[in-house]
């Protein structure tokens, strides 16, 4: 029987110190302020954007959500990103993805200032990732981690397996368990003995998108799995990557969808978004210092 990570209570104390840090941001007259752009009317995305938004309501933030038709241009979209990077009152940007298919996704998140990237999405602050610099750290990623330390299980020498190779998910999971010095495999689509390379996994996070993909065949005794998928099956019921019910009683421990990795996403945007506010903040101090 594995212990079941309660996601919405890791998400609940992240989210407590953000509040009180931003209480005593207030303090000194500093509101961190996010603006969330959607595009379009993905009912998924409406619903992210909904939660995004009552999030910086409960941890004392300031948000704008600006939505915009799916019939606006590259261009239109690239002259809100230019002003929302030009106020002083929004210390974080975020463009919620899928964006419809005639907009360039890669150069609209290129058009962030990488001090208001709090996705950690722009070729900037993946690179500062990549080498152990990174300031805002992929939301989903980094709530993986939180939960991970949540078990007392050290990723340190732990073979850990990543399931999907995504650049919000897969790729930066890897690289932050890699910080934390796992033995660290990315699996995929092509790759050969899936089951048996997951079998050896103490620590296993899937990030495929599709129900029931991992197995008690792929699961070590004892293992953390982590289920980043957000799924629905034949019935219309959100479920994970993880066929739960066989997996639990051989894991050690496990991540239920819903309530488990995906308050996190949140929960650690709050905290890039008081992290961008704290930055921003002293670079207006420095740049005033200076007149
Ligand atoms: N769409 C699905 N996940 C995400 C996310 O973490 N950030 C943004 N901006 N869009 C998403």
């Amino acid at each position: 029987m594995a212990i079941i990570i309660d996601g919405k209570q890791v998400a609940a104390d992240v989210k407590a110190r953000v509040a009180k840090e931003a209480e005593r941001l207030a303090e000194l007259g500093i509101t961190p302020g996010l603006a969330v752009i959607i595009v379009g009317d993905d009912p998924a995305s409406k619903i992210y954007v909904r939660n995004k938004a009552k999030a910086c309501e409960e941890v004392g933030f300031y948000s704008e959500v600006i939505t915009k038709p799916e019939k606006t241009t590259q261009r239109e979209l690239l002259e809100i990103i230019d002003s929302l990077n030009k106020r002083a009152d929004i210390d974080g940007i975020l463009v919620q993805l899928p964006l419809p298919k005639h907009i360039n996704e890669k150069a609209v998140i290129g058009a962030i200032s990488p001090k208001k990237d709090v996705d950690a999405f722009s070729p900037f602050n993946v690179g500062k990732l990549m080498i152990g610099d990174g300031v805002f750290l992929p939301c989903t990623p980094a709530g993986v981690m939180e939960l991970i330390k949540s078990t007392g299980v050290e990723v340190s020498g732990k073979n850990c397996v990543v399931i999907g190779r995504s650049n919000i998910v897969g790729k930066p999971m890897a690289m932050l368990l890699l910080q934390q010095s796992g033995t660290v495999t990315i699996c995929h689509s092509k790759t050969e003995n899936l089951a048996e390379v997951c079998s050896k996994a103490d620590i296993l996070v899937s990030a495929v998108g599709r129900p029931n993909f991992v197995t008690a065949d792929m699961v070590k005794e004892g293992a953390v799995v982590i289920d980043v998928g957000i799924n629905h099956n034949e019935e219309g019921k959100m479920c994970g990557d993880v066929e739960f019910d066989e997996v639990e009683p051989k894991a050690g421990f496990i991540t239920p969808v819903p309530g488990g990795v995906g308050p996190m996403t949140i929960a650690m945007l709050m905290d890039n978004t008081l992290k961008a506010a704290i930055l921003n903040a002293k670079s207006a101090a420095k740049k005033s210092g200076k007149k």
